[in-house]
């Protein structure tokens, strides 16, 4: 009776034990080899081993043990090989009092079969998951012949059912990160593709930063302000934001309003009814209804008169309007972008821009800055701009020569990115060769680097500028060899040695 209330105890103690090492483990790994040492330490097992099925090979390795050898701890097994292979094939327990009786026992874990002196009793338990079995529990006792087998099998279930759960939690918990990794690798590709803005050509990082407005804003349904000096890329931007946004299959409608006179914007933006003055044969739906549920673009508001900018207030409140010589409101869903390249805070001081209208529109706005402002990306876009313009015209020119670059960085670009474009295509036109020198160029970049001013330039510094740019490609082609350069150009090393001197040319440039 004592006995019984004893081992009854150890049966508790040993499931309690267990149960707190697994819920305080770090790492269900560490709470199964703890587990395995509270058997050890309360329940006297001589050795014992949590064996599990790899889901890459579906081999059964072990994970954990108490008791085994280095080469014991290396054992592995096919399913359904052996004792353990059995178990956790058909989920069924087995006991075997006497090891040394069993013709079955593979002894992969090493054990010392012969030692007469102490005989084992080997008790292998599924770990049970989630349908089948994810493997088993190996458990060494002494023998004792009158053994309660039956008491000794229930706790090594319970445990190994404990075990079970504590790895299948690791696995859900390490399911779902996989889940999320995998879902944020397929959301960045995602905005990668919806924000790849790659025909905006930029790398300096006020541009980076546009890009980064230009991101953050298009999903949005809010009103965006686009300002920037003349030639900037304001109304790309607006395109990307278009484009970019959930009204991308929508209309992009545009308005410039500084092109069209007063009498007409107001028809233009809202439409007429049939009779609404003389001319309105029919009804017209103006741009805005054109828009809906799309993105209208007004280019230039800066200069729109005051009348439509009360009217076009009205909208941006209440999202509806009449047409002209109309009673019955049209309600539209558009997403408004407007563009200036005017100094609306002036234009407000000057009473031509409303600010109430300055305020509803400036809900976020996007500053492009000029191009001097970021000279990094003058290259990119030189290039970009040649490559599309010598295919245009056939033509199979290379690159741009150092100079020619020189004068490009110096510039100072007060009509921005379209002046470039201007300037790279007509280089394009003019070059004959692979390469575009500095006199493709036109003369106000000559002098550019001097005042950046436009100014005359005479024949013979044209001459000068023209040999100063064929000497320097040479050079750069010889990186820097006077003698190689003169072979080029078909001339002498002292009189180009002469040359460079003269055009001030630093010949160690060429030599990184
Ligand atoms: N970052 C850029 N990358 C490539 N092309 C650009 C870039 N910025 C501007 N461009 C090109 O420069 C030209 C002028 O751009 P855009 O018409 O957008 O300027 P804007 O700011 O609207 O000028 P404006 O105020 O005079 O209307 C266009 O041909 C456009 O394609
Ligand atoms: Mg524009």
């Amino acid at each position: 009776m004592k006995k019984k209330r004893s081992s009854e105890a150890k049966f508790l103690a040993t499931l309690v034990e267990v149960n707190g090492a697994l819920a305080a483990a770090r790492s269900p790994h560490a709470g199964l080899q703890r587990g395995l040492e509270i058997l050890r330490d309360l329940y006297g097992v001589s050795r014992t081993s949590v064996v599990l099925r790899r889901t890459d090979s579906g081999r059964l390795e072990i994970e954990a043990s108490e008791g085994l050898t280095v080469e014991g701890r290396r054992a592995s097994w096919t399913p359904g090989e052996g004792i353990t292979g059995q178990v956790v094939q058909t989920g069924r327990p087995v006991v075997v009092p006497r090891i040394s009786q069993e013709p079955s026992f593979l002894n992969r874990t090493g054990r010392r079969l012969k030692s007469r002196t102490s005989e084992t009793t080997f008790i292998c338990v599924p770990i049970p998951g989630h349908r089948k079995p994810i493997g088993a529990m190996n458990v060494d006792l002494p023998f004792q012949k009158d053994r309660d087998y039956e008491r000794d099998l229930q706790l090594f279930r319970v445990v190994a059912t404990m075990f079970g759960q504590a790895l299948r939690v690791k696995q859900l918990v390490e399911a779902e990160r996989q889940r999320l990794l995998d879902e944020n690798i397929h959301l960045k590709e995602e905005l990668k593709q919806r924000y790849d803005f790659s025909h905006i050509i930029g790398t300096s990082s006020p541009m980076r930063q546009v890009f980064e407005q230009i991101a953050r804003v298009a999903s949005t349904n809010t009103t965006v302000l686009i300002r920037g000096e003349s030639g900037t890329g304001k109304e790309l931007i607006a395109h990307a934001i278009h484009y970019n946004s959930t009204r991308a299959k929508k209309p992009f409608v545009k308005v410039s309003c500084a092109a069209l006179p007063d009498s007409l914007i107001e028809s233009e933006l809202f439409g007429y009814e049939k009779g609404a003055f003389t001319g309105a044969t029919a009804r017209k739906k103006g741009r805005f209804e054109r828009a809906d549920r799309g993105t209208l673009f007004l280019d230039e508001i800066g200069d729109i008169n005051l009348s439509t900018q009360v009217k076009l207030l009205r909208v941006l409140q209440e999202r509806e309007f009449e047409r002209l010589g109309g009673t019955e409101p049209v309600k539209v869903d558009v997403r408004l972008i407007a563009a200036t390249n005017t100094d609306l805070e002036k234009a407000i001081a000057a009473k031509t821009f409303r600010e109430d209208l300055h305020y509803r529109l400036n809900v976020f706005s996007i500053f492009v800055p000029p191009l001097r402002e970021r000279k990094t990306d003058i290259l990119l876009l030189a290039d970009s701009f040649l490559e599309k313009y010598a295919a245009e015209h056939g033509k199979a020119i290379k690159r741009i020569s150092t100079p020619a670059i020189d004068m490009l960085m110096a510039y100072h670009w007060p009509g921005n990115v379209r002046e470039l474009e201007n300037i790279i295509e007509r280089a394009a036109l003019v070059c004959d060769g692979s390469v575009v020198h500095a006199h493709h160029l036109p003369p106000t970049l000559q002098t550019a680097e001097a005042s950046g001013t436009v100014s005359e330039i005479s024949l013979s510094e044209s001459v000068g500028a023209y040999e100063r740019d064929l000497i320097q490609d040479a050079l750069k082609t010889t990186r820097g060899n006077r003698l190689q350069a003169a072979k080029l150009l078909n001339s002498t090393e002292r009189i180009i040695s002469y040359k460079v001197k003269k055009h001030g040319i630093d010949c160690r440039r060429f030599r990184e």
